[in-house]
């Protein structure tokens, strides 16, 4: 694993942003693994002024995001549907067709789950997976538990994420206390990871940088992935 620490988040978005568009450079039909949440924000920002000023085009990108909330609608504001529209899909090239967000509303979720997953394989892989990291080291919705789960799935929130997510919603209560989200196996079949980490994040960042591996920190299997970057803004 390979720490960048920079001095403010402005940076850290920079930095990401060019490693993102850098790679379509690289590769026009990439596929990317995208995440959602506050730290992401000034790296889609950066990406969509890249893309304005002709610096990136996403005509042939393909993205799978990590996870969404099960019961919203793509309409609803808190949905991760809306917010990825909202921040970089409605203002960039990339075609409706190659956008794929866990449906959160699918009747069969277990279908929906393994659909997705055979999505993934059927472009052959994700190239470049950004992920934010929970306060409880949680890496899409995978929360701590005994064990590392492998498969995109129907999640249970931890009541430490709920607290944590509530400032998007009215209340706690309105917070869903499910989700799917991509497993540890299909986070770390990425070719490439880049994790972005904000100044709110030291307590976890610092039980990270421990080096040991445990279900109970999802993020510290990051360590066993061959080319993984980790951004840490120590300031704001
Ligand atoms: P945040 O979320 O970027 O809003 O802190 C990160 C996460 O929960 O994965």
């Amino acid at each position: 694993m390979n720490i960048i620490t920079v001095k403010s988040y402005h940076e850290l978005s920079k930095i990401s942003a060019n490693i993102i568009a850098a790679q379509i450079n690289k590769k026009p039909t990439s596929v990317l693994g995208l995440a959602t949440g506050s730290t992401p924000v000034g790296t889609y920002k950066n990406l969509v002024e890249m893309y304005r000023n002709g610096l990136v085009d996403f005509s042939k990108v393909i993205t799978f995001n990590l996870d969404e909330y099960c019961g919203l609608s793509r309409e609803n504001p808190q949905s991760y549907y809306y917010f990825m529209m909202e921040n970089l899909f409605s203002h960039v090239n990339i075609p409706q067709e190659n956008i794929n967000i866990p449906n959160g509303r699918a009747m069969d979720i277990e279908s929906e789950c393994r659909e997705y997953e055979n999505k993934i394989r059927q472009v052959n892989g994700i190239d470049l997976q950004l992920l934010g990291i929970g306060h409880n080291g949680h890496i899409g919705f995978n929360e701590p538990d005994d064990v590392f789960h492998n498969n995109t799935r129907l999640v249970k929130l931890t009541q430490t994420t709920i607290e944590a997510n509530k400032r998007f919603f009215n209340s706690a209560e309105d917070v869903p206390k499910t989700a799917i989200s991509m497993g540890i196996k299909t986070i770390m079949s990425a070719r490439e990871i880049l994790v972005i980490a904000g100044p709110d994040k030291e307590e976890i960042m610092g039980k990270l940088l421990e080096q040991s591996c445990s279900p109970r920190i999802p993020a510290s299997i990051l360590h066993y992935h061959p080319n993984c970057t980790v951004i840490w803004a120590k300031g704001n």
